[in-house]
């Protein structure tokens, strides 16, 4: 039990500052951190995933995490995707300031999300939230085209360089709202919302594919939310799904 409550405690982080697909990726695929100085640290990052899916599993109705997913989490460079000062720390399961008030989620929670979306290779995505990028460029290794919008003009540029250096052609990204989605790029496959909402935004429910789903925290933007699937059937009925408890930063904008 305390095993479970800690780790529950750990799922609940992801969001939050703390105090403020290809199986097997070639060396020179888009990301690949395989060889760097990182490869170690992202090894044991990974094993820590497999734990905490084992032990929040009876929670979150998953106790283990695809092999596809946790592949491309040991090679994609997560320290590519934080401040340079925090570099050291990028492969703790935690999440970690990328500025502007915003973060990196916590490895877990990309992990667990990017794993209930049950992607195949051949899907569009839709990210809403894009922050450092990290959780777009796992996405991309796993579907045929991610695309992620993020409100904060500062993050949307820093993000789009590292698309661009690290070789990220598959993703395509723009600043803006997301909780009015991407009409023009639609419809999706999966949806990921990587803010905390107090509803599912009716945009993102009509440009999600048939037979499609998404994943949203919600409830209070400033306290702790609940992760929730939400399935869009074949017939166009919707039908959301409790997950388990997270605290992400809020779904901003005018909305
Ligand atoms: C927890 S961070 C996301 C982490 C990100 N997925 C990653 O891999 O680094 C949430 C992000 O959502 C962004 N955000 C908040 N409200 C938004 C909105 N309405 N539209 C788009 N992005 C939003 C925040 O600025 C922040 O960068």
């Amino acid at each position: 039990m305390r095993a479970l409550l800690t780790a529950i405690a750990v799922a609940i982080h992801p969001g939050l500052a703390p105090g403020m697909a290809a199986a097997v990726l070639l060396v020179g695929a888009p990301g690949a951190g395989a060889g760097d100085d990182f490869e170690g640290r992202r090894r044991v990052m990974v094993g820590e995933i497999r734990v905490i899916a084992r032990d929040v599993g009876p929670v979150a109705g998953k106790s283990a995490i695809g092999t596809e997913v946790l592949s491309v989490m040991e090679r994609v460079p997560r320290h590519l995707f934080v401040p340079e000062v925090l570099r050291s720390h990028a492969y703790e399961d935690r999440p970690l300031p990328i500025g502007f008030g915003q973060t990196i989620s916590q490895p877990y929670i990309v992990a667990l999300m990017t794993d209930l979306l049950d992607l195949q290779g051949g899907e569009a995505v839709l990210e809403v939230g894009t922050g450092s990028g990290y959780q777009a460029a796992v996405l991309a290794h796993l579907a045929r085209r991610v695309h992620t919008i993020e409100i904060v003009p500062e993050l949307a540029e820093i993000s789009a360089r590292r698309f661009e250096r690290q070789g990220y052609m598959t993703v395509s990204r723009r600043q803006g709202d997301g909780y009015y989605g991407w009409p023009e790029k639609a419809p999706f496959d999966a949806i990921v919302v990587t803010a905390a909402a107090s509803h599912v935004p009716p945009p993102l429910i009509a440009q999600l594919k048939p037979g499609g789903r998404m994943i949203i925290p919600l409830g209070n933007p400033f306290f702790t939310q609940i992760l929730m699937i939400v399935e869009k059937g074949r017939d166009g009925a919707v039908r959301t799904r409790q997950l388990l408890p997270v605290r992400f930063v809020p779904l901003t904008g005018d909305h």
